[in-house]
């Protein structure tokens, strides 16, 4: 089966929630896209999309330089969808009036919707939704008429039921709006005629297929880190292509403790991978040796990294294929959707691009981070890979403060173990963003038995957070803090004190370097 075959273009007008729409459409099993606005009609006809979201956007559609969309696509005769800045868009495009209104609607707003209305097909007619908006739609286009009301906007939703447009001026993406998948699962279904076929089990077999198809006989070299990204990849390829496949895991020594252990039996003993495990621990420690600036050591084992996978990939000879872990938020640029952008792994640097592939291959070019994770569970890769927190590229050298030496890294190890257990002991651990221990180099005094001591600090550091960019510190339970408290400083040497980080990001961002 096709699985793209039926498929929905979300034209991105720059607004903040354009990926949330694409995820909620993906949610009502609907394969689609995310595109800049400035796709041309001719495009989205050779595409075949079954429908269009025009998405919101910051801008005000009668401003000079305001975005605006090929006006061949109203004459395609695919269902539209506008929200917000899209919802005006259209109004605007096709006859209708925008107009910028004395106050700003914000918020949880309830609107009073016609049920007899394609989107509004089975909805209760008042319910809350969530509005943004300072513009408003003033005067309908020809061949609209006005399908939802709130008590300040005149034009909460409209529609043409004929071409089948309809614009909503709320967002039906956000959760506080009550009944937004309805609406959407109305467009979708109902107005498009998609029939929800998007699954993950079938994305995989899909992608297997074609990736055997597009390999055929040739060779594909892959950077396997342990995070969940690059073990899916490398997965499919697997799946499809067998030995054909060699993954090079770089083990810089900078790993939490037992990780190089667990990705190497999982790759190597569950799933018999052709993988080649460089214990380079003592390379990056003597190149970081003596150096404590945070961006100075990224820069290090950055290189580094390249230098050891380049050292690996040229005693393997020629290899056709680079495959990347490059997942969707890393293709989207959000806002004029211009170039799409390659994730350069900045955790590690980059690969090199002189290795001479023919090609690279990412097969999870199409996917959210969530779908990722499903699709490894797919595949049959632990859940401990599969919901695996972010790792940052350059380790636990940037959860010591200053230089790295062997001694460091072991107590640190050794404290983030327990802090980890814990977590899980607790059965916090998804519902917590990101949690990890930080070597603060502080030393202070106490006192253990009779003796004075004087001894390393370890901070804990734990986040609340959807998605890395603002965070909140978790409220870990007081029980829980005692427990860490007391296993770190009892179990791991030359640790006397325990602290805790109430910093949120921001001021504050997660790592501590
Ligand atoms: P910050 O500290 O900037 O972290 O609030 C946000 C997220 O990014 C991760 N992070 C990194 N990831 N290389 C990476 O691959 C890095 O140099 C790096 N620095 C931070 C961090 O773990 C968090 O998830």
């Amino acid at each position: 089966m096709d699985i793209k075959k039926e498929s929905v273009l979300i034209m991105d007008f720059g607004g903040q929630y354009s990926q949330l729409i694409a995820r909620r459409v993906r949610e009502c099993s609907v394969y689609c896209e995310l595109r800049s606005y400035k796709i041309t009609a001719a495009e989205i006809k050779e595409a075949g999309y079954m429908g269009i979201i025009f998405s919101g956007g910051p801008n005000s559609t009668y401003e000079e330089n305001a975005p605006k969309c090929d006006p061949a696509i109203f004459r395609l005769g695919i269902p539209i969808l506008g929200i917000c800045y899209g919802a005006q868009l259209m109004a605007q495009s096709l006859g209708g009036k925008v107009e910028k209104s004395d106050s700003r609607e914000y918020g949880k707003t309830e609107v009073e919707c016609n049920t007899s209305s394609l989107i509004f097909h089975a909805a209760k007619a008042k319910s809350v939704t969530w509005m943004s908006h300072t513009d408003y739609i003033s005067k309908v286009p020809h061949g609209f008429k006005i399908t939802a009301i709130s008590e300040s906007c005149p034009v909460a939703a409209m529609e043409d039921i004929k071409n089948k447009y309809f614009a909503l001026q709320f967002h039906p993406e956000v959760n506080h709006t009550e009944q937004g998948m309805l609406f959407l699962r109305n467009f979708l279904y109902n107005a498009c005629g998609c029939t929800a076929e998007w699954k993950m089990s079938s994305f995989v077999s899909s992608t297997i297929e074609q990736l055997k198809e597009k390999i055929g006989s040739k060779k594909v070299l892959c950077a396997l880190s342990g995070g969940v990204d690059s073990s899916v990849a490398a997965l499919l390829v697997h799946k499809a292509v067998g030995k054909q496949l060699t993954c090079i895991f770089v083990d810089h020594g900078l790993l939490r403790k037992d990780e190089g252990d667990e990705v190497e039996n999982v790759f190597r003993k569950q799933f018999d991978m052709n993988l080649i495990r460089v214990n380079a621990q003592e390379r990056f420690l003597t190149k970081l040796e003596g150096v404590s600036d945070p961006e100075t050591k990224r820069k290090i084992i950055g290189e580094e990294f390249i230098r050891v996978f380049e050292d690996e990939a040229k005693k393997l000879g020629k290899i056709e294929y680079l495959c990347q872990g490059t997942i969707y938020p890393d293709v989207v640029e959000s806002g004029a959707g211009e170039a799409a952008v390659i994730k350069s792994h900045h955790n590690v640097g980059g690969l090199p691009e002189d290795v001479g592939f023919e090609g690279i291959i990412e097969p999870l070019r199409d996917l959210f981070k969530d779908e990722v994770r499903q699709a490894g569970l797919e595949l049959g890769i632990p859940e401990f890979l599969v919901w695996r927190q972010p790792f940052p590229g350059p380790g636990l050298a940037i959860r010591i403060m200053g230089d790295i030496t062997e001694e460091k890294l072991e107590i640190l190890k050794d404290a983030d173990a327990i802090l980890r257990e814990e977590i899980a002991a607790s059965g916090l651990a998804r519902s917590v963003g990101q949690y990890f221990a930080v070597l603060t180099g502080i030393k202070s005094v106490g006192v253990m038995g009779d003796g004075r001591t004087y001894d390393n600090t370890i901070a804990i550091r734990a986040v609340t957070t959807t998605d890395f960019m603002t965070a909140d510190w978790a409220r870990l339970p007081y029980d829980v803090l005692e427990k860490i408290s007391s296993r770190i400083i009892n179990e791991v040497r030359s640790v006397n004190r325990v602290v805790y980080d109430i910093t949120s990001k921001p001021p504050a961002t997660i790592e501590w370097e």
